[in-house]
């Protein structure tokens, strides 16, 4: 029997538990956890994000402010603001919605952000205390996969684990996680992408793949070996002349058909997805309280 990762419920668990905990921070040391969020422009998958960031606050208990920038802002306007929340303590998290505009340079932005308040863990200090294993703030989506394989108890050391994506914000963080000397790490991995010539060689030799490329139903069942343990990261919506809405959503694995051959899948929706604002809920509920990081 595959058993299916159920992120959903493992993200209402860890919200739950961090809401109790946040009230005792408020109790006992009269801290309510902050979290910054800045969007800017018009995109309507950042406007869905940053909502559903802010209701995980608000339900949490945790304060939130959200400045919404056009889409002829500044570099210099954002730069302004991500200085005015270094500067406020009543601040402890900052998230910058990605992408941001043409005119805007991502990377001058991240590294404005103070490393002790980058609960996306963008940062160039935070990815270099990721790769040699300081504490940091793990990045979000990642951080929820490590969460997973920890409450379903996934054997990692010594497996093989095959990442498909290099991006900033899924493939290298993950990778880079996987093989560290930690519980739930320990893994030998292989990190494919658009420069290797045949993909399949490598996930087919996978105990353990991670997706993240965004290219619908990609993994097919003859694309991996029987057992093993699958996390799909890709969040797609595909023409389906059978559903009411014309559209359904996907991921970056064939779900229907690598299923069978797994002992164990995220599906899409309600695998990793719902673990990353659960993750961004986490990092800010550490910042303010100063327990330990990752
Ligand atoms: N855009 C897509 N994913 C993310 C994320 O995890 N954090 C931020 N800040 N922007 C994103």
């Amino acid at each position: 029997m595959t058993q299916i990762i159920d992120g959903k419920i493992v993200a209402a668990n860890l919200k739950e538990e961090i809401k109790q905990k946040t009230e005792v921070l408020f109790k006992t040391k009269g801290i309510k956890p902050g979290l910054a969020l800045l969007l800017v422009g018009d995109d309507p998958a950042s406007k869905v994000y940053v909502a559903s960031k802010d209701k995980a606050c608000a339900a949490l208990g945790f304060n939130s402010i959200i400045m919404r920038l056009p889409d002829t802002a500044s570099e210099a306007e954002c730069l302004k603001i991500i200085n005015d929340w270094n500067n406020d303590s009543n601040v402890h998290g900052i998230l910058i919605q990605l992408p941001l505009p043409k005119q805007i340079d991502e990377q001058k932005i991240i590294k404005a952000i103070s490393p002790s308040k980058d609960v996306d863990g963008f940062h160039p200090e935070s990815v270099g205390r990721l790769v040699i294993g300081l504490p940091c703030f793990l990045p979000c989506t990642p951080h929820g996969i490590i969460e997973l394989i920890k409450r379903y108890n996934i054997e990692t050391k010594g497996k093989h684990v095959v990442v498909v994506g290099r991006s900033n914000i899924v493939g290298k963080p993950i990778s880079n996680l996987m093989y560290q000397k930690q519980p739930y790490a320990n893994a030998i991995v292989t990190i494919c992408h658009t420069g290797a010539p045949d993909i399949f060689k490598f996930t087919r030799e996978a105990d353990i793949l991670i997706v993240a490329v965004g290219v619908p139903e990609l993994i097919k069942a003859e694309h991996v070996k029987d057992g093993v343990v699958v996390f799909d990261v890709g969040i797609n919506r595909v023409a389906d002349p059978n559903s009411p809405k014309g559209s359904r959503l996907c991921g970056d694995v064939d779900y229907a058909s690598v299923l069978p051959k797994a002992s164990a899948i995220t599906p899409v929706p309600g695998g990793v997805g719902p673990m990353t604002i659960a993750m961004l809920m986490y990092n800010t509920y550490l910042s303010a309280s100063g327990e330990t990081q990752y």
